[in-house]
């Protein structure tokens, strides 16, 4: 796979735009922020008259307009709205605005993908896709680094589209880690799969099972707690510095026989056949279709799911470890 860096982007493809930023949450701030400092002078965001986001931007000496206002005035428009909710922002606010021959990027690939946004064929249409929140983004730039960041072209009216993408992600700060080319398809199944399938699904239904499992045979909860959660922190560490194989290496012969005996017992052929179910829900629709039915209710199952993580006996716990620390 081609890693593109610093020295393959022209910057100044981004500079010299106006550039309107739709939201200005987790992605949108960190993403007005870089660019403002990679040189970009001309940057508004379009936030709706009343939305809590616009004094944050204020503060930050960003000028918020009206998502329309902002569309209007720019000739690329980044969408970091909740992607739930593009396909009416996008056809009652952009797409009446969107001025000839704009670019139209996305920092996940969903609604193009899942056609929530049919873009006019005169748009450059893009995705950058930051692999990891705004904080980070914004805190590894400020460092001198950066995230990695996905990119690809859905529609390329202009002929430049590519160059955009890149120095778009160039401007954000990815170019000093690698910009990696993928399609939109691919980055939005991909990380759908994985968040539910691995990283925001999986792992703290497993961390919640252990402890149950520990606290439920009779051992204290702070003991369950240290053994099943703050350890996560740690094992991330010697993931991401050494890799899966380095940090079975870098642990003792007992956890290493463990692990050995353990995870394909938890992670077995069931939980493989679940995970592919899963894949094919993502792919074939049925996931966005869930997820827009979600929002148009008001968020129901997702604020009880919510609620009842807050509840659950491991954050009590938590709490008073915290305070313990002092
Ligand atoms: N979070 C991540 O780590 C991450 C990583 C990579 C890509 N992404 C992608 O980045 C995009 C934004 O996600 P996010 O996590 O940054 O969202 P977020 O933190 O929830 O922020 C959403 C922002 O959009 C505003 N907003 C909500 N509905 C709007 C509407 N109808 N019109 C205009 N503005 C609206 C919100 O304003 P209010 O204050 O008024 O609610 C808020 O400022 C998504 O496509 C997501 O998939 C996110």
């Amino acid at each position: 796979m081609q890693v593109y860096r610093d020295k393959d982007a022209d910057l100044g493809l981004v500079q010299q735009r106006s550039i309107a930023i739709i939201g200005y949450g987790n992605q949108g701030r960190a993403q007005a922020l870089n660019l403002r400092d990679s040189g970009v002078a001309d940057l508004v965001v379009g936030l709706a008259e009343g939305s809590p986001s616009r004094a944050r931007a204020e503060a930050d000496s960003i000028p918020a307009l009206t998502p329309a206002q902002a569309a209007g005035r720019a000739d690329m428009v980044v969408i970091l709205a909740p992607d739930e909710t593009h396909g009416r922002l996008y056809a009652d606010h952009v797409a009446p605005n969107l001025r000839e021959g704009a670019a139209l990027v996305f920092a996940h690939g969903l609604s193009i993908r899942f056609g929530l946004i049919l873009p006019r064929p005169d748009l450059d249409v893009l995705l950058v896709a930051p692999k990891g929140p705004g904080t980070a983004l914004r805190e590894d730039y400020l460092r001198g680094g950066g995230l990695v960041s996905l990119i690809a072209v859905h529609q390329d009216a202009t002929g430049q589209a590519e160059s955009l993408a890149l120095a778009y992600a160039a401007a954000l700060g990815s170019g000093r880690a690698g910009i990696l080319a993928t399609s939109f398809a691919e980055e939005c199944e991909a990380d759908l799969f994985n968040e539910q399938a691995v990283l925001w699904g999986a792992i703290p239904e497993l961390i919640r099972a252990g402890f149950e499992t520990l606290v439920d045979a009779g051992f204290s909860p702070e003991i369950a707690y240290f053994e099943c959660l703050t350890e996560v922190k740690l094992i991330a560490d010697l993931i991401a510095a050494r890799g899966l194989a380095g940090m079975t290496e870098a642990i003792s012969t007992t956890a290493k026989f463990g692990a050995m005996q353990g995870g394909a017992r938890i992670v077995n052929a069931d939980s493989r056949t679940e995970m592919r179910r899963i894949l094919r829900e993502v792919r074939s629709g049925a996931f966005v279709r869930d997820l827009i039915a979600e929002a148009e209710a008001g968020y129901p199952r997702l604020e009880a799911a919510q609620g009842q993580a807050r509840g659950h006996p491991i954050e009590k716990v938590g709490e008073e470890i915290e305070r313990l620390k002092g």
